[in-house]
């Protein structure tokens, strides 16, 4: 059987949920926020210790700013209320991305952050204002200027996930196959598991059927 460290999940489909169930795409949203905490909890229970959440792009700046707006606040309220419950279980909170959104949503972000930084039970890496590309070419700048050679293990330092390993498997809900900007290079031997449901009506079971699943996949890398 596989062993399991690291899940990531590209957490698409609440604009539609929320249009096909209340006319308004930030419903979905708040709906998407309570599977985040379902997964989150399932994850702890599964000893996973890596999670990584692609909750904004780089590229989701072209939407309204009622829905950016409404996110950032989503996020804000969410920190406020959770972080000492997250703390409480342990759980390590780390932000991949640029941190440039309100001063008071940066300065909430780095105290999760630091808050949270010595906690071992689960590392949720939460992707914001995150674009894999962008995070490439800020790697090899960083590593030309080091004057270390051009090789994978070196250019592995500069990226935003150094120091942790590349996820096992991507999960992508609300039926789209593509991965829209996300962990191009960590991604790269990952077994994909893309996931009719939207978001919102994603679940525990759905969860954990899809880590059942991997633990049989044969993996090779490369190998026979
Ligand atoms: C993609 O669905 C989802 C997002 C861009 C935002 C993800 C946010 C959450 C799950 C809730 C908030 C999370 C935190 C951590 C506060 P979409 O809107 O692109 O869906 P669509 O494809 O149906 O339009």
């Amino acid at each position: 059987m596989n062993p399991l460290n690291h899940v990531a999940i590209i957490m698409d489909g609440n604009g539609r949920w929320g249009i096909k169930k209340k006319n308004s795409r930030n419903s979905g949203h708040k709906e998407g926020l309570k599977t985040v905490e379902k997964i989150i909890k399932q994850a702890v229970k599964k000893k996973i210790s890596y999670l990584t959440l692609y909750a904004f792009s780089t590229e989701n700046w072209k939407r309204p700013k009622k829905e950016i707006d409404y996110l950032f606040r989503l996020l804000e309220n969410f920190l406020t209320k959770k972080l000492n419950e997250l703390h409480k279980n342990k759980i390590k909170l780390k932000i991949i991305g640029t941190k440039n959104f309100s001063p008071k949503l940066n300065r909430l972000l780095k105290f999760a952050e630091k808050k949270t930084s010595n906690n071992k039970t689960l590392q949720i890496n939460l992707a914001l204002n995150y674009g894999s590309k962008s995070e490439l070419i800020d790697a090899l700048r960083k590593l030309k200027n080091s004057n270390r050679k051009i090789t994978e293990k070196n250019l592995i330092k500069y990226l935003q996930t150094s120091n942790i390993p590349d996820p096992d498997f991507l999960i992508r809900t609300g039926n789209t196959k593509r991965l829209s900007n996300f962990l191009l290079w960590q991604l790269a031997y990952s077994e994909i598991f893309f996931e009719k449901k939207l978001w919102p009506d994603f679940n525990e079971k759905d969860f954990n059927k899809i880590v059942k699943e991997y633990k049989l996949i044969k993996r090779n890398f490369g190998n026979v």
